[in-house]
């Protein structure tokens, strides 16, 4: 069950949106998915608080550094996808998460402010490969992307990451209403009306094929080896 983790240090990158689109939609395909919110503003959990019950959905939240692994451990039988919320921040369950991670998904918008952000969860994975031989797979995922953000500064951040070897997604996030919508009411892009939300086909689309290349990236034959790890670096390490 690989373990997904939504980081970039910069708040309000679209991190949460990114980890619940995907989450909802790895559901609605019929995965049983564990969302973490590892973020203490909890908007998973309010959103969760709003929507009820969501089918294949479990939510754990409270989640500290020294709780997390136990988290991971025990929802392990009954999950085919960990996907964890962080905060805006780098600091020790960032790091933590990230350790523990099979895939790292760094959610950048086309803005200077954005790139800086990855860049230090960028350098992070850089320096636990440095440091503890941890390899941890990575990508970019362009967020909040326009009509008008497509070309120039999208070009120049995709050239940006190819130099320094860097994924990035094929499949962007739009800007889109129903995005915004998921925390206001709560629900999935499957329940919400189309009568009243502008665009949702094409919102569900974006979600579907963002589902698809992620599960193309980490197949469900990803089998965590051995005992799972937990890194702390830096000062603020617990
Ligand atoms: N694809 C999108 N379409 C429309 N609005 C979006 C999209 N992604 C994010 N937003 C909006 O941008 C704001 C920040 O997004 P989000 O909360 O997902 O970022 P975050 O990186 O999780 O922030 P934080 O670091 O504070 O946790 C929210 O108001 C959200 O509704
Ligand atoms: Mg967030």
């Amino acid at each position: 069950m690989p373990v997904i983790s939504f980081a970039n240090a910069k708040g309000g990158a679209g991190k949460t949106t990114a980890a619940l689109l995907l989450a909802t939609e790895l559901a609605h395909q019929g995965h049983r998915v564990t969302l973490i919110d590892a973020d203490p503003q909890r908007w998973i959990s309010q959103w969760h608080e709003m929507s009820g019950n969501v089918r294949n959905i479990s939510i754990v939240t409270e989640v500290t550094v020294a709780s997390l692994q136990c988290h991971l451990r025990e929802m392990a039988s009954h999950t085919d996808y960990f996907i964890i919320d962080l905060a805006g921040a780098r600091d020790a369950l960032v790091t933590t998460a990230i350790g523990l991670s099979d895939h790292v998904m760094i959610p950048v918008q086309g803005s200077a402010m954005d790139a800086k952000g990855a860049a230090q969860i960028l350098d992070l994975l850089a320096l636990m490969k440095e440091k503890a031989g941890l390899a941890i797979a990575h990508s970019v995922v362009l967020t909040r992307v326009t009509a008008m953000v497509t070309t120039r500064s999208l070009v120049a951040i995709k050239g940006l990451l190819a130099q320094r070897g860097v994924n990035v997604l094929n499949t962007p996030i739009g800007e889109r209403t129903a995005f915004r919508e998921l925390f206001e009411v709560g629900g999935t892009l499957h329940t919400l009306d189309g009568a009243k939300v502008s665009n949702l086909d094409k919102a569900r689309d974006n979600a579907r094929a963002l589902a698809d290349e992620v599960k193309r990236l980490m197949p469900m034959r990803v089998i965590r080896s051995g005992i799972p790890r937990v890194i702390n670096f830096g000062r603020n390490a617990a």
